[in-house]
């Protein structure tokens, strides 16, 4: 069923876990994730980004994923990730979207209360909840490179009083994309981070992150951890296998049988170790 994100954050939060946010683009990628969700009992996010968007065609990949979303034995949110402005929240928002974030982080530092509390208003008018983020992560995503600001407690509590945002995207050393070897969380950041906001805390860029600093982040408060590139590397292993076994094959279906297979066991995974199995 498709469900706001309030509905699968606030018992995470409350309870301990975490909900996986994998970001789809197409067909594949969308039934990876429900099916990996329906097989571990569990309440996932699609995450949809601009790029994405741009990619498919808003209103193909709208109709699509509500239409999957609604049909799914688990709860379902389709929800816009790192949105960049105003028009593009409110037609997410028109079409059936029931989650929205917006990124205020490559916006100059002035403005950035101002454009997010703005979109927040607007959002909770539509009685969706909106995910906020203030600092910006290192890494690549999409064609937009990042250099990365630490998040600072303080400043995240005024921002988040401010805006009146529901859920809070933290930078405390996570990058988007391949992880560096050095990429480490820090946790002290993220715990000081948690005293001082009440809403549920994000993280981005948790490809690759190790399972021992993923849970430690989930104890300290990460309610919600998305998931991009492990998605995007399965995908092109699968594909790569299939055509070096079997160069003649000439039907397209087979090998995306497989590669939603592999998916669908990547997303499993990471269920399993954000703690949300189980959990409906
Ligand atoms: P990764 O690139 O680490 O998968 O992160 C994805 C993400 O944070 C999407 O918003």
């Amino acid at each position: 069923m498709l469900v706001t994100i309030n509905e699968v954050l606030k018992p995470a939060h409350k309870a301990g876990y975490a909900v996986g946010a994998f970001n789809v683009y197409n067909l594949e990628t969308a039934q990876a994730v429900i099916a990996a969700a329906e097989l571990e009992n569990s309440p996932v996010i699609m995450a949809v980004s601009e790029k994405a968007i741009e990619y498919a065609g808003f209103d193909n990949l709208t109709a699509l994923l509500i239409e999957m979303a609604e049909r799914s034995k688990v709860p379902v949110v389709v929800h816009l990730d790192h949105g960049t402005n105003l028009h593009t929240v409110k037609k997410c928002i028109t079409c059936g979207f029931s989650s929205v974030m917006f990124d205020a982080s490559t916006l100059p530092e002035n403005e950035r209360i101002r454009t997010t509390k703005e979109i927040a208003k607007f959002t909770h008018k539509h009685d969706i909840m909106i995910e906020g983020e203030r600092d910006g992560l290192a890494g690549q995503e999409d064609d937009i490179e990042g250099e990365g600001r630490y998040t600072n407690p303080e400043t995240a509590a005024v921002f988040v009083e401010e805006t009146n945002i529901d859920a809070f995207a933290v930078s405390i050393g996570n990058a988007h994309g391949i992880p560096t070897p050095d990429e480490k969380l820090d946790f002290p950041r993220l715990e000081q981070i948690a005293k001082n906001v009440a809403v549920p805390l994000v993280l981005h860029g948790a490809s690759g992150t190790p399972p021992s600093q993923i849970k430690q982040a989930i104890s300290l408060g990460i309610s919600k951890i998305n998931i991009d590139t492990d998605l995007r590397l399965s995908f092109m292993a699968t594909v790569h296998d299939v055509l070096i076994n079997n160069p003649e094959l000439k039907d397209p279906r087979k090998m995306l049988t497989e590669v939603k297979k592999a998916m669908t066991e990547v997303v499993k995974t990471k269920i399993r170790l954000f703690g949300s199995n189980g959990r409906i």
